[in-house]
């Protein structure tokens, strides 16, 4: 990886990255797509980052498939994929960490205690093993997206950031490598998340702006199944992440719900 970099630094060209942990799917490859005209080189990076798993959470079962991931990369225009090996990533001896504080703290990070240090540790890590120029992640982990963006921020990184649109299913619901975990009756009843939320959407554009009264919509909603279990339903500002009380300024609503064993999270834009 270090001599592709070296070889596109003296030719002027930059790299863009899309860093995944592979078991492709429709909405990694819009984030292939997105780096069109943003970049020379379109490169993928596949790795399971074991530091962004809580011990109780999927790291031994996250599905893989690494042969089908490279045919679906080069199809999509990919001509590096960085795939380093655990041990390469965190030789014995590791120790630096990169925290960003307070956003880490809310939503997802209320339930994942050091999961987003994991993904700005790793994030940081792949920026500086490719040297990329640009790098694409998409808003369904919307979190992720502004952890991310603090962090170029606040560590002055020279990549610049592209965001992606969730990318659903025909149904609504958003795609995920975790969608395979589940059982053809979760699969029929994963799709009331989304729809809770485009309801949720729909309500607030025709004036409800109350974050108590939408938050309990989306709850009843999603709740309406016994086979859907909130973690968290939350309507927070777009930006810093903090609760808000009304609607008025970019706010989104975040869910985690786990179906089953199968733990999905889904988020929108309220204005
Ligand atoms: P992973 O879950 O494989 O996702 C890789 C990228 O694809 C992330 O930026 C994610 O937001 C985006 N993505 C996943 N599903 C999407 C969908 N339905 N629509 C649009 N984009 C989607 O996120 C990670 O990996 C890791 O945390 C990583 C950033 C690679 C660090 O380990």
């Amino acid at each position: 990886m270090r001599e592709v970099a070296e070889e596109l630094n003296a030719k002027q060209q930059r790299l863009g990255l899309v860093p995944t942990m592979g078991f492709l799917h429709t909405g990694h490859l819009s984030l292939v797509k997105l780096l069109e005209g943003y970049c020379d080189v379109k490169a993928a990076s596949i790795f399971v980052n074991p530091i962004q798993f809580g011990p109780k959470e999927d790291l031994t079962r996250y599905p893989r498939n690494e042969a089908r991931d490279l045919e679906l990369l080069a199809e999509a225009g990919c001509s590096v994929v960085f795939a380093p090996s655990a041990e390469e990533v965190y030789p014995e001896g590791f120790q630096t960490f990169v925290e960003v504080e307070e956003l880490q703290k809310p939503l997802c990070g209320a339930f994942r205690p050091g999961h987003f240090r994991g993904v700005a540790t790793v994030v940081l890590k792949l920026f500086n093993m490719t040297g990329c120029a640009t790098a694409a992640f998409g808003l369904k982990d919307f979190q992720q997206a502004m952890v991310i963006s603090q962090m170029v921020r606040d560590l002055n990184l020279p990549v610049e950031l592209l965001f992606g649109e969730i990318v659903r299913e025909a149904d609504g619901l958003a795609m995920s490598s975790r969608n395979v975990y589940l059982s053809p009756d979760e699969r029929a009843c994963a799709t009331g998340i989304s729809r809770a939320l485009f309801e949720a959407k729909r309500v607030c554009e025709s004036g409800e702006k109350s974050v108590a009264t939408l938050a309990k919509m989306i709850e009843t909603r999603i709740s309406s199944d016994p086979l859907r279990r909130i973690e968290y339903v939350d309507i927070v500002d777009s930006q810093a992440l903090t609760q808000v009380d009304q609607i008025v300024k970019p706010a989104r609503a975040a869910v985690a719900v786990y179906i089953g064993r199968t733990r999905l999270i889904d988020n929108i834009e309220l204005v």
